[in-house]
């Protein structure tokens, strides 16, 4: 049975403790350059549950958002066969933040157009969302034949 297969839909208590997750996660967070502070936890359709931070550099571009630490984590732990059921995406900086272009390529790697992502809104809620909805004509690496 592939993950996919096992997806039942995302409960309010697994909301809530992928969001404890992702918070604990953010307090782990290396950002010396941006002071801004990211968790990330991912909610894998057999149910576990998997957390990273965002990781700067002082060569600014070499920075892993917190996403993606999540997923390299997420496969590191459980092989490349992972599917993403949902997102938690959150921030100790009491700001609205959603998540970058990069990283909905990334999260779209191992997701389902109906897999959700939820992310801060600018008064503390989480907006609640889809890879379909926040990444509309995702690059996907077709075969030439030639
Ligand atoms: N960041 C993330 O971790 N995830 C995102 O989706 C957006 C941005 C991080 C990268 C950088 O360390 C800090 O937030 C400011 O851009």
């Amino acid at each position: 049975m592939s993950q996919r297969d096992n997806d039942i839909g995302i409960s309010q208590s697994q909301i809530d403790d992928l969001r404890a997750r992702a918070l604990a996660a953010a307090t782990n967070a290396y950002a010396p350059y941006s002071q801004f502070r990211v968790g990330a936890a991912l909610l894998l359709s057999d149910g576990s549950m998997v957390a990273g931070c965002n990781v700067e550099n002082a060569s600014y571009r070499l920075t892993t958002c917190a996403e993606q630490s999540a997923i390299s984590s997420a496969v590191t732990l459980y092989g490349p066969s992972i599917h993403i059921q949902a997102v938690v995406i959150v921030n100790l900086n009491n700001a609205a933040s959603q998540p970058c272009g990069g990283c909905r390529q990334t999260i779209h790697e191992f997701s389902s157009p109906d897999t959700e992502v939820f992310f801060p809104a600018a008064d503390g809620t989480l907006t609640r969302s889809t890879v379909a909805d926040l990444l509309p004509h995702a690059f996907i690496l077709e075969e030439s034949g030639h």
